[in-house]
């Protein structure tokens, strides 16, 4: 079995007195989908933002292919192969989608920083990277504005690819979509699984849309992983169990069904 990608192990994170993760490990392999789950308030969020290099964990060890590394800062993260995108996405709406593309890593004509844009080839590499993971953009120079929330996704995933990130980690990518443009999101994740050097940390709400693609799952509640496994390991119930934070589904359903 191939190593895992990423490695962490027994992260713990706090903020003044309060404890927002407790010992959290999980391995994210290349060419698989790591689901991440939990409700509102179970650290996910903390956990990518330590991942990503925005937090620095109290304690706990990150490994990148199987060295050790500490992240200072999102670009020592960026650098390590560790690609987030967030749900805001850090696209602009009102410029064009090859400048979203490149976003300050323009390339340049001439020296550096005085050079004009080398913008037919970053046109190029724009549509083309996108192309790859499945959507075809006629016109590069078209306002990001004018794009589907899930042709956004597409261009943000498509973006951090190209920049260099080994783990994609994706913040609710579908959970802001209608219905048709979740499973192009979906879709853009499966293209991505099959090159199978990327690994992809899923963050979701929707048991539905992890059950779809996710090869494997870490649950986390109040900052502990409650459940972890792979997916042909997990039945369905036991899922929806650890969705509902671990809390006896049936007494839930008992609850309700006074009403
Ligand atoms: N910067 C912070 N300072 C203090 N508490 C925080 C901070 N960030 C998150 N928390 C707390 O940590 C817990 C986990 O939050 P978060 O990681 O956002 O959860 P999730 O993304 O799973 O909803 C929450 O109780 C939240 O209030
Ligand atoms: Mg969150």
């Amino acid at each position: 079995m191939a190593e895992p990608y990423l490695k962490v192990e027994g992260i713990v994170k706090k903020f003044g007195p309060f404890t927002a993760l407790n010992g959290v490990s999980l391995d994210v392999y290349p060419g698989e989908v790591h689901a991440l789950l939990g409700d509102n308030g179970a650290g996910k969020s903390t956990l990518i933002k330590t991942l990503a290099g925005v937090h620095e964990p109290t304690a706990g060890q990150i490994y990148v292919e199987g060295k050790p590394v500490k992240f200072r800062s999102p670009r020592d993260a960026s650098s390590a192969g560790i690609g987030t995108v967030y749900q805001d996405l850090a696209v602009n709406p009102l410029i064009s989608v090859t400048r979203n593309f490149f976003m300050g890593r323009e390339l340049l004509r001439g020296p550096k920083g005085i050079g004009l844009l080398r913008m037919d080839e970053m046109d190029k590499i724009a549509h083309d990277e996108m192309l790859k993971i499945g959507i075809d953009i006629s016109d590069p120079q078209q306002a990001v504005g004018t794009m589907s929330g899930g042709q956004r996704q597409t261009l943000a995933i498509a973006r951090a690819i190209y920049f260099g990130a080994k783990v994609l980690i994706l913040d609710e990518p579908t959970s802001a979509l209608g219905q048709k443009q979740q499973m192009e999101v979906l879709k853009t994740m499966m293209r991505v699984r099959k090159r199978g050097d990327i690994a992809i940390i899923f963050i979701t709400h929707n048991e539905i849309h992890s059950q779809l693609v996710a090869d494997r799952y870490t649950f986390l509640a109040l900052g502990q992983v409650i459940g972890a496994g792979k997916a042909g390991e997990l039945e369905h119930d036991e899922i929806r169990r650890l969705m509902a934070g671990g809390a006896e589904m049936a007494d839930l359903e008992q609850e309700l069904s006074g009403i």
